[in-house]
């Protein structure tokens, strides 16, 4: 282990971009076929994993589709939570904000409140046993339309006080996010928090308007904001998070190569970037593994890791009591502030 391996095994990890469905790993989803009585239309796991080459973004999301569907219980919500929070505490994770994709599972006659209580379950769990505090961040699904995304808006505010807040992801180009501009609206005046996925595949615009007609506090990948230098300024000057996906954005061919991946940019750019999985079980790692990912590809000294690491407990919507302890905490574990 070189020594930057060691200072990210140290670090304390607060993750902001991971979709809970996207934690589904290949021997879960057949245990969980299995339970359930269904069938999977792969052999086994090696023939699962092999399925995971993917070119593009569409080509992950017809997968992560298809896979989520062995999910019907509470239980099963339950459990695929716990993995996540007990593989993630492994590599330090101390604090987590959970992406669900609600509409994933209504739309199989699965009820909001089944997924809903397996997740909130795990999270008293996760609190309890491993001291990981955590929030959930209900995102709507951009190629479906927006009345589908007002329904499933309706039903997170049934549930108002279970979810920080509202996101958008799934097929990003075609989808701009002017599409959802009224539900962001009435989710705002709700007092949800606001994130959007922007500018993986689509354009620069996505991430203005993602800034400018949602309203959104953080961005969600952000990757081509790169090509806008009035954009970064904006971003930069309004100290507005991004939270990066190394290997997700190597898996999906958003970079060729870890070496030309963006993050060490956007430090120096004055950016406030954070270190995040995705979808870990198809991309290849948890939020230390793409650290380490980053690391070794990147020319990122041991501040730039500690920055890194900072950044997530500071970009987060934990409360701001909770928020203060963390990085009280994170400061005295890491020597810097
Ligand atoms: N849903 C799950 N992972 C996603 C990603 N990386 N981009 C858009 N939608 C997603
Ligand atoms: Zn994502």
């Amino acid at each position: 282990m070189d020594d930057r391996d060691a200072l990210i095994a140290a670090l304390p990890k607060a993750e902001l971009h991971i979709h809970i469905e996207g934690s589904l790993e290949p021997e879960m989803m057949f245990q969980l076929a299995a339970r359930n009585g269904l069938g999977l239309p792969y052999a086994d796991v090696a023939a699962l994993r092999a399925a995971y080459a993917f070119t593009r973004l569409q080509d992950f999301l017809d997968l992560y589709y298809q896979g989520m569907q062995v999910l019907r219980r509470e239980q099963d919500y339950f459990d695929l939570a716990m993995a996540y929070f007990r593989r993630s505490a492994r590599q330090g994770l101390g604090y987590a904000e959970i992406f669900f994709d609600p509409q994933g599972h209504t739309s199989r006659g699965v009820a909001f409140a089944t997924v809903l209580g397996g997740l909130m379950r795990a999270q008293a769990v996760a609190r309890a046993e491993l001291g990981i505090g955590s929030r959930l961040i209900m995102c709507i699904l951009r190629h479906l339309d927006e009345a589908d995304a007002e329904r499933t808006l309706d039903l997170a505010l049934a549930h108002r006080d279970a979810i920080v807040g509202i996101g958008l992801d799934s097929s990003e180009v075609g989808h701009p996010p002017a599409k959802f501009r009224r539900v962001f609206r009435r989710a705002r005046e709700a007092g949800f928090r606001l994130v959007a996925h922007a500018g993986e595949e689509g354009p620069p615009a996505y991430v203005w308007e993602a800034l400018d007609l949602l309203g959104v506090e953080r961005i969600d990948h952000g990757n081509r904001a790169l090509e806008d230098a009035a954009l970064v300024q904006r971003i930069a000057r309004d100290r507005v998070p991004v939270t990066v996906c190394p290997l997700s954005n190597l898996r999906l061919c958003v970079v060729g190569d870890l070496a030309a991946h963006p993050l060490k940019r956007m430090l120096d750019l004055g950016l406030c970037a954070t270190v995040n999985s995705d979808d870990p079980a198809y991309f290849g790692g948890y939020v230390g593994d793409n650290f380490r990912a980053a690391a070794a590809a990147l020319p990122l000294g041991a501040d730039d890791l500690a920055r890194l690491a900072r950044n997530g407990f500071e970009a987060s919507f934990a409360a701001e009591a909770e928020k203060a302890a963390m990085l009280a905490e994170f400061d005295r574990r890491v020597g810097r502030s």
